[in-house]
């Protein structure tokens, strides 16, 4: 049934006996980076890319300050530190969202409440998240609570699912209406604006990943956003073991983490970064041939991004006619070597998270029947070798 749809993105990425969903591409100033750190030795926790990797990254972005991190995993917990968060606290997130942004809540001991997702983003629902809180939560002393457990909701962290901005403006709104910090988790969406801005700088603090099937890679990492730029000051500290500074003394001021990005990782990360909007602009083009061509198909759409956007496609996405459609449209791609996969399995679904509290979750339910990620590697031409 779906043996054209296969041959076509066969055919796009060059007809290999095998399409990999993401892969990353390296075509600049990789080697010679890498050279450079064997070559002088700064291999490990400090060197010259890790600087310049952060200043990069704030230029690019428009953050104040960048702090890089070991993964986006620990950049995510690390965010939730910084936004307050503590133990038994309950943090709004979506189901539909990969198992690390749940993880980093539950870290701290925090609590998982899922909120639905908007169907033209894909991504946290503001206006879901305002009906929840207005049936179940109040406001005291300038904190929100939730009625029916009595935990204090500390903050939120949608997810920019795939690479397409959530309503930033008015998840904002909505977060300082109830106090209630924003954390993006933006590991996705590294190059995606929302109203010309990137995604990660709209709340308190943002985590970015590098891991290697992400747009840009440094084999693996993660980063923290600020706009603050003495939180951001505050991050650097606690992500390097907390260590008060001086040549040869060893003192410590808090409980610390060694959460750093190598020097070797930074140095791939400043060579990926050179190439980045080019990467983004290749994914837009595919995504455009994508978009052209599945107009003229019947049963399956294809997801465009949300007005006022500009999303980096990380990973495309299908939205097929019901569950058993999605089943056999990832039975067939696959078993033809072109390699598609379901949205992750829903976290309120996973034994570690199934007591948590949820809304209806119809959109989110509705999605995780319905999608399939086809294959969005920056087209393969760059990695012919
Ligand atoms: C939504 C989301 N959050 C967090 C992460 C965690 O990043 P990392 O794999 O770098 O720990 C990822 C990806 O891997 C992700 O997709």
């Amino acid at each position: 049934m779906y043996e054209k749809i296969t041959n076509f993105i066969k055919e796009l990425y060059g007809n290999l006996d095998f399409t990999p969903l993401s892969v990353p591409v390296f075509i600049g100033n990789e080697k010679k980076y890498l050279n450079e750190c064997i070559d002088t030795t700064f291999v490990s926790s400090v060197g010259k890319f890790v600087d310049r990797f952060e200043n990069d990254m704030a230029a690019y972005t428009g953050a104040k300050r960048a702090v890089v991190c070991v993964s986006g995993t620990n950049a995510l917990h690390m965010a939730l530190m910084l936004a307050g968060v503590e133990r038994d606290d309950e943090v709004l997130t979506q189901a539909l969202t990969f198992i690390a942004t749940c993880n980093a809540i539950s870290y701290i001991g925090a609590h998982s409440v899922f909120i639905d997702v908007d169907k033209d983003s894909m991504g946290f629902s503001p206006k879901a998240m305002c009906e929840w809180l207005s049936q179940n939560a109040e406001i005291k002393e300038g904190q929100c609570y939730n009625k029916s457990t009595g935990r204090r909701i500390k903050a939120c962290v949608p997810m920019h699912t795939f690479g397409f901005p959530v309503h930033l403006d008015e998840l904002v709104a909505a977060c300082n209406e109830w106090h209630i910090e924003l954390v993006e988790d933006a590991a996705e969406s590294i190059g995606s604006l929302y109203k010309g801005k990137h995604t990660g700088i709209f709340g308190k603090v943002g985590a970015l990943s590098f891991n290697g099937n992400k747009t840009i890679t440094t084999g693996g990492g993660g980063m923290l956003l600020f706009m603050d730029e003495k939180l951001g000051a505050y991050a650097k500290h606690l992500t390097t073991q907390a260590k008060v500074p001086h040549r040869w003394e060893f003192k410590h001021d808090h409980i610390g983490y060694n959460y750093r990005m190598p020097n070797i990782n930074a140095a791939l990360g400043c060579a990926q970064l050179e190439h980045i909007e080019e990467y983004v602009a290749d994914k837009r083009a595919t995504a455009q041939t994508y978009a052209e061509y599945f107009k003229n198909v019947e049963g399956v759409d294809y997801f465009e991004e949300p007005a006022g956007c500009r999303s980096n496609y990380w990973l495309n996405a299908v939205i097929l006619p019901d569950h058993d459609k999605q089943q056999l449209f990832l039975q067939e791609t696959n078993d033809h070597g072109v390699m598609t996969r379901p949205i992750w399995e829903l976290m309120n679904r996973l034994p570690m998270f199934e007591h948590c509290q949820h809304d209806s979750l119809e959109n989110t339910i509705w999605f995780a029947d319905r999608v399939v990620n086809i294959p969005s590697s920056v087209q393969m031409k760059f990695n012919i070798k």
